[in-house]
């Protein structure tokens, strides 16, 4: 059996989740969030009062580090650690932040780099990420790289936040993520770059529906050739 790959990569807010779970229903593949697997790093620290840049105490937590995965009847991607569904509280707006910084800790990707390579390795996959085209499936068949103005990128997770119960200021969920957008993409492991065979789409002004079957033309057109 061969199994196929699609490689979602881009900045937070670009609508990455949403289409690649659209993606992998409408295709029979398993979607994978990365970034759900780096929130849950970053909870980890956060939980241990650990800061985030600390690299040296970021690194001692991977040792006894429990973390899991889980496909529920729903499809959806559940995160667990030790054993407590943490799939809600990864997504709490200071657990970006811890996201982020550890994400930045070689240490923490060469952890989380065999465990993404796996299960590509025993499932199509669409899997959503940072570097996912360049480093974790530089052989994916299809690469994308996704992106849209940091306005519309804030004004998605603000509408995220309000629908989780949080009362966001849009202001700061757009200073946050233009300083997310910097140090993900000036950091020394892994910046944030498009793959020089990745098709970038830009999805500014798009309805999900327009961004939906736009990708789905160009994975299709790509699988199939
Ligand atoms: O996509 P997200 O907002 O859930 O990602 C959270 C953080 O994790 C983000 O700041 C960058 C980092 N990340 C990463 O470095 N590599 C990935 N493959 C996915 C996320």
């Amino acid at each position: 059996m061969t199994y196929r790959s699609i490689a979602l990569d881009g900045p937070s807010g670009a609508g990455k989740s949403t289409l690649a779970k659209m993606l992998a229903r409408e295709l029979g593949f398993l979607y994978v969030d990365t970034g759900a697997i780096y929130r849950t790093v970053g909870l980890r620290a956060f939980r241990c009062g650990v800061e985030p840049d600390d690299a040296a105490g970021v690194s001692a937590l991977l040792g006894d580090l429990n973390l899991d995965m889980g496909y529920g009847e729903d499809g959806i991607q559940h995160m667990y650690l030790d054993g407590e569904d943490v799939t809600d509280a990864i997504r709490r707006h200071e657990i970006s932040r811890y996201a982020s910084g550890v994400s930045a800790i070689p240490a923490v990707r060469a952890f989380l780099l065999e465990r993404q390579r796996e299960l590509a390795r025993h499932n199509s996959v669409i899997m959503d990420g940072r570097y996912i085209g360049t480093v974790v499936l530089p052989q994916a068949d299809v690469k994308i790289f996704l992106t849209a103005a940091p306005e519309d990128r804030a004004r998605r997770r603000y509408e995220e936040l309000v629908q989780r119960g949080d009362s966001p200021d849009y202001e700061t969920v757009l200073r946050d993520m233009i300083r997310r957008d910097e140090q993900d993409s000036s950091r020394a492991a892994a910046p944030l770059r498009q793959a020089e065979d990745a098709v970038a789409v830009d999805t500014t002004g798009n309805s999900l529906e327009e961004s939906f079957d736009l990708l789905l033309k160009i994975i299709k057109e790509r699988l199939e050739a």
